[in-house]
Formats: C-alpha cells, sequence, structure tokens
C-alpha cells in the first residue's frame, strides 16, 4: 500500500471549492429514477444520460470526482473511456463496488451489504481501468425496535474489511454508511442512530488497521425522517449532524462526504451550508446523486420521452444549464459561501 498515493487522491478529493458527484446507481436504482419519467434503463440510454452531466462545459470547477457503476467504466464518452474522459477533466472516477443489499437473516426489515467475495480482482481490473477511489454503501433503517446492534456491527465489520482490501489496492476506499432517512422518527432519533452506527464503523476500521489518513467517510445529514411533518432547521440539522460525528469519527479522518438522501436540492444544499458555518476537525463536503442530477434528469427526460430522435440532443444544453447551476450552488455550501 503506498500511502503518499492515497493522501494524494484523498486531498485532491477534499479540494475546497469541489465535491464529489456519485453517479453509480446500479441498473436496477437507474431505472427506478427512469420509472418517474418514463424512461426505460438500458445501457444506451444510460450512457446517454451520464454523457450530458459529464460533458457539461466548466462542469469540472466544481467536481472533484464521480463515483460510476461497473456499466459505465465500460463504456466510452466521445471515443475514449469514460475514466480517461473523466481524467482528462481533471475529475477523478471513482468506483461503486459492493454488490448491493440483501435482508439480513433472523433479522427481519435489516440489512446487510453483500460484495467481499471477489472484491481484490475486481479493484485490480478497476485500478487498470483509471479508478482511483471507491464506494461500499451500507443501508441502516430506523424502525421499532431496529436498528439492532447486531446489524450494525455486521455492516461495520464489512465495511472495515472492504477498506482494508481497497487500500491494500491502491485505492481510496470511501466508507457509506447510510442511516435512511424513510420513516417519521424525530431529529434526534436519527442523530443517536449516525452516531452509533458511525462508532460500531470507526471501532471495526481501528481493529482492521485501516489508515485514517487514506480513508473518506461517505454518511447522511441527521434529520427529521421525511414522514415526519416537523422538519427542523438547517441550523437545527448542522448541530445535530456536527455533534453525532464529533461523537463517533476520529478527528484523524482527513474528510466527511455527505449524501443527499432523498432531501431537495435546496435542502441539502442550505443544510450543507449551515454545516460548513458550524466546521469541525474534518472537511465537509458532497457526495450526491439526487439532489445534484433531479433537475437535470427532469429536463433531460423531457425531450427523451417518447421522441423519435430520442431527444437526447435537443434538451442537452438547458438540462446541463441546470446540472452546472446546482453544482455551482452546492460547491458554495461546502465552502459556507452560499449567500
Ligand atoms: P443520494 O445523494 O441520492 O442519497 O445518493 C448518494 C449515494 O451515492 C447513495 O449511495
Amino acid at each position: 500500500m503506498d500511502i503518499n498515493q492515497l493522501k494524494q487522491t484523498v486531498s485532491a478529493l477534499l479540494n475546497p471549492t469541489k465535491g464529489i458527484l456519485a453517479a453509480d446507481e446500479s441498473s436496477k436504482t437507474i431505472q427506478k429514477r427512469f420509472d418517474k419519467i418514463g424512461l426505460t434503463s438500458t445501457p444506451q440510454t444510460n450512457l446517454a444520460y451520464r454523457s450530458m452531466l459529464f460533458t457539461t462545459p466548466g462542469v469540472e470547477q466544481f467536481l472533484s470526482g464521480v463515483i460510476l457503476y461497473d456499466e459505465t467504466i465500460r463504456q466510452e464518452i466521445e471515443g475514449v473511456s469514460v475514466p480517461k474522459y473523466l481524467e482528462n477533466k481533471g475529475i477523478i472516477p471513482g468506483i461503486k463496488v459492493d454488490k448491493g443489499v440483501v435482508d439480513f437473516a433472523n433479522f427481519p426489515a435489516e440489512k446487510i451489504t453483500e460484495g467481499l467475495d471477489g472484491l481484490r480482482g475486481r479493484l485490480e481490473e478497476y485500478a487498470q481501468m483509471g479508478a482511483k477511489f471507491a464506494k461500499w454503501r451500507a443501508v441502516i433503517t430506523i424502525g421499532e425496535e431496529i436498528p439492532t446492534q447486531t446489524c450494525l456491527e455486521a455492516n461495520a465489520e464489512v465495511l472495515a474489511r472492504y477498506a482494508a482490501i481497497t487500500q491494500n489496492a491502491g485505492l481510496v476506499p470511501i466508507i457509506e454508511p447510510e442511516v435512511i432517512r424513510g420513516g417519521s422518527h424525530t431529529l434526534e432519533k436519527c442523530a443517536q442512530v449516525t452516531a452509533q452506527t458511525l462508532k460500531a464503523v470507526f471501532e471495526r476500521i481501528n481493529v482492521h488497521k485501516v489508515a485514517l489518513e487514506g480513508l473518506l467517510l461517505k454518511t447522511n445529514m441527521a434529520t427529521a425522517g421525511e414522514d415526519n411533518p416537523k422538519q427542523a432547521t438547517a441550523d437545527e440539522v448542522a448541530k445535530a449532524t456536527v455533534d453525532a460525528l464529533l461523537e463517533s469519527v476520529p478527528k484523524e479522518l482527513p474528510g466527511v462526504v455527505f449524501l443527499s438522501g432523498g432531501q431537495s436540492a435546496d435542502m441539502a444544499t442550505d443544510n450543507l451550508q449551515a454545516i460548513n458555518n458550524i466546521g469541525g476537525p474534518w472537511q465537509l463536503s458532497f457526495s450526491f446523486a439526487r439532489a445534484l442530477q433531479g433537475e437535470a434528469l427532469e429536463i433531460w427526460a423531457r425531450s427523451a420521452r417518447g421522441a423519435r430522435r430520442a431527444g437526447k440532443e435537443k434538451n442537452v444544453p438547458a438540462a446541463q444549464k441546470a446540472f452546472l447551476e446546482v453544482t455551482k450552488k452546492v460547491s458554495l455550501a461546502r465552502q459556507g459561501k452560499l449567500s
């Protein structure tokens, strides 16, 4: 493991004026996003859509990295491989390496993430293709009597093993334990579960001797559940989030990149700004999927839907304009500079 190379990647990903675009939706998830706008996901439509995002002129001012899916890392844009295309633009290519979540046996309604089998070989191939960092997502659900400590510890163990294997392969691991926003729980409950989850994760990260300086945490903000009519203000979310992190995340970790978790673009952006206004011992950046892509996808789809020329070209400039604007706003929030 070349720790200096890992540190270099971490520092580039944490560029103070940029953040990460998560564009690593699995085949199932991208179909779910396309369903809402009446499109069918195929490798071709997925590439047409993602090319629209990646070729947005100027977006490299606000993006340090992009997380790709296995299908996309093997595709081409303008005659070069997608990772090469991004690299030429000054954006670091990364790759989702988990194989998704399955039911956690004996623990109804809880999930465990699969994908450790064969991981070493997959990482070797992805590294050859140009990936410099990886992502693994664990899903933690809040409900009656859940999450259980058993589920938290099982996911933490798998996250730590993935992180160790990934560092040994020369890539920076992003560990993503996501406490899901679905439900009607309070802000306080989410903050408590987030801290409990992260404590379990960093306990195993330590036991597996993962180098903190070559690691990034991607996690949720502490928010009230999406069905709770009493939503917290941005300042309340920021305080609960930073307090939960201070309680559970080692100060030596270089950075935390937040997911948007189904918040609207405005909500996720305002919350990120408030979080950066408080600050902490780590860089506090973003790795959004839905909050960055939502509006652009909607605009792009308007012409793609049912149009004979698949409309992709027609609305590309308008979709790219929206994507650039939201990415710029989120990058300003990441600096606490949104007016
Ligand atoms: P959202 O920002 O849409 O939550 O997605 C982030 C992500 O990468 C989920 O794994």
